[in-house]
């Protein structure tokens, strides 16, 4: 179990318009995320998870686990208060880096706008679910993924 109250802490997510964004989502009523992130969603990924994505998407959607994402990788969901996704609600970050030491390797964190973090217990928060039911790709989805 590590703490959440260590030193080193996932950075919010400034420039995340110029990371590459790889999907769009909208969770509606009976979805579990419903509590979590209504509504419109954007996924994006800066340029080390990016690689790794683009070589291994497709065998991950035909039901193959491909290999873990590399350290320096780094997710962003941004989560939207409007349809248009002009305003945002909440920024969800998972980032690899040693330092974090967290589960699966990830540190996990989640900011208001504002850049108030949130995220008080990342396994219980974040992670537990993350490794638990739908099938992962080391502790990540992309549930909304389509290929161009
Ligand atoms: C109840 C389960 C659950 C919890 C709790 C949860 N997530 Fe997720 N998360 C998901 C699912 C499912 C998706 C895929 C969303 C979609 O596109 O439909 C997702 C998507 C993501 C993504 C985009 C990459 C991906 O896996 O598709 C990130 C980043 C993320 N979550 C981080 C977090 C962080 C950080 C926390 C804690 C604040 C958190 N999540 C809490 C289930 C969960």
């Amino acid at each position: 179990m590590v703490s959440w109250s260590q030193e080193a802490k996932v950075p919010f997510p400034e420039n995340y318009e110029s990371l590459i964004k790889v999907e769009e989502g909208e969770i509606g009523k009976g979805n579990p995320l419903m509590g979590i992130i209504p509504g419109l969603h954007r996924t994006y990924l800066n340029n080390i998870a990016y690689e790794h994505f683009k070589k291994y998407i497709a065998d991950y959607k035909a039901g193959k686990t491909p290999p873990p994402f590399p350290e320096g990788s780094y997710i962003v969901l941004v989560n939207y208060e409007d349809k248009e996704g002009k305003k945002p609600r909440l920024f969800i970050v998972m980032h690899k880096k040693k330092e974090y030491g967290q589960t699966g390797g990830w540190g996990w964190e989640a900011f208001k706008p504002n850049g108030e973090r949130i995220v008080k217990n990342p396994d219980k928060d974040c992670a537990n679910c993350h490794y638990k039911g739908a099938k992962d790709w080391d502790g990540a989805f992309f549930s909304h993924y389509k290929p161009e």
